[in-house]
């Protein structure tokens, strides 16, 4: 490897606070098999996270009905009433990977939502 790569990767290896190279190599792989799964549309796991104002007119009631829709992907929901205005909801999915990212589409694109984000990750079933 070149030592300029070498050096990116050192560096990467202890922000990350990696025990080694190795340790920081595997995750790597993991991660792009990870990619790969939901690439083939595999059966994976994730968490979406919406930041929204309950206040937003309908949204409260859009995002439950959706829920409601994709019940077969979802695992449990947390909902976290952060102040007077903002929720936060942890929602944990799984299913075929296509579904999953339709799912989290839909909700971060209702409008009012201020943050939206799909964690993903995997049934761990193909991971070494
Ligand atoms: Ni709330």
């Amino acid at each position: 490897m070149e030592e300029d790569l070498l050096d990116d990767f050192d560096s990467f290896t202890r922000e990350r606070h990696y025990q080694n190279r190795s340790e920081a190599l595997r995750d790597l792989i993991r991660s792009r098999i990870i990619e790969k799964e939901w690439k083939a549309d595999k059966n994976v796991m994730g968490v979406i996270s919406l930041v929204y104002d309950h206040h937003h007119r309908g949204l409260q009631e859009k995002v439950t009905e959706l829920q409601h829709h994709f019940h077969h992907q979802i695992v449990s929901t947390t909902h976290v009433h952060m102040d007077h205005d903002n929720c936060l909801e942890v929602i944990i999915v799984h299913g075929k990977a296509g579904e999953v990212r339709r799912l989290a589409d839909s909700l971060i694109a209702l409008r009012g939502v201020r943050n939206g984000n799909l964690a993903m990750s995997s049934t761990g079933k193909d991971l070494h």
